[in-house]
């Protein structure tokens, strides 16, 4: 059985590919056998991704598979160790499904409150649907300036979610280095690329032992 990490979000936008690519790039790093599950058909942006990056040659390389539904990603996992499901654009039915196959449910948030309370939103209909609040983690992106991601961290806590320390701040250099191929934790310049390093290793320590 993969270790199973899902992002989601009510929301288009809020960095659910972008958080995914550099998880399964950075397990990968570790040596895991990882694959992204894109469950965006519509837009199969990892699968692009994924011949850009394949086309760069840059390593290592995740596997990436469009799949229609839950169903055909789990029937897909062959033997992974780690399976990242890249949620739907916006939440759907199969939202809480994706959540209740997972270890760990990753929930991007901006700074403004049009992307905080979809976010909490989508976590609190998972809460409902039984899934404990300790399984999800909010992860920031696409933030301006430091008060801007303090205020927006307490408002999740608040709202009773653990957050992913630091947050990626919104920079043309991450748009740059997903157009090669590369995760964002892979930008060139070294403040960049530590904010994000900072952000997914958080999010693996949060993955259950
Ligand atoms: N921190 C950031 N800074 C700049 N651009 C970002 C950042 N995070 C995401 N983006 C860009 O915003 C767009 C949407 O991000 P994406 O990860 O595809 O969101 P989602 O999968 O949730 O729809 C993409 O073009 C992506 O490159
Ligand atoms: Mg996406």
């Amino acid at each position: 059985m993969p270790t199973k990490i899902g992002l989601l979000a009510l929301k288009g936008g809020v960095s659910k590919s972008t958080i995914s690519r550099a998880l399964a790039v950075e397990l990968a790093r570790s040596g895991l056998s990882v694959r992204i599950a894109d469950l965006d058909v519509l837009q199969g942006s990892q699968v692009d991704w994924h011949r850009d990056r394949l086309g760069a040659g840059l390593s290592p390389t995740p596997a990436v598979q469009l799949h229609p539904d839950l169903g055909d990603a789990l029937a897909h996992a062959n033997g992974a160790d780690v399976l990242v499901f890249d949620g739907p654009a916006r939440a759907d039915r199969e939202t809480v499904a994706i959540a209740k196959s997972c270890d760990l449910v990753v929930i991007p948030a901006g700074a403004a409150l049009d992307d905080l309370r979809p976010a909490v939103r989508v976590a609190h209909s998972l809460v409902k649907a039984g899934i404990p609040a300790a399984r999800i983690i909010c992860a920031l992106s696409r933030i301006s300036t430091d008060t801007e991601a303090e205020a927006a961290r307490g408002f999740l806590t608040e709202a009773g979610y653990r957050v992913a320390e630091g947050y990626l701040p919104e920079r043309a250099s991450y748009r740059v280095a997903q157009n090669s191929g590369r995760a964002v934790t892979e930008v060139s310049a070294p403040t960049l690329r530590a904010a994000a390093e900072r952000v997914i290793q958080s999010i693996i320590d949060a993955l259950p032992e």
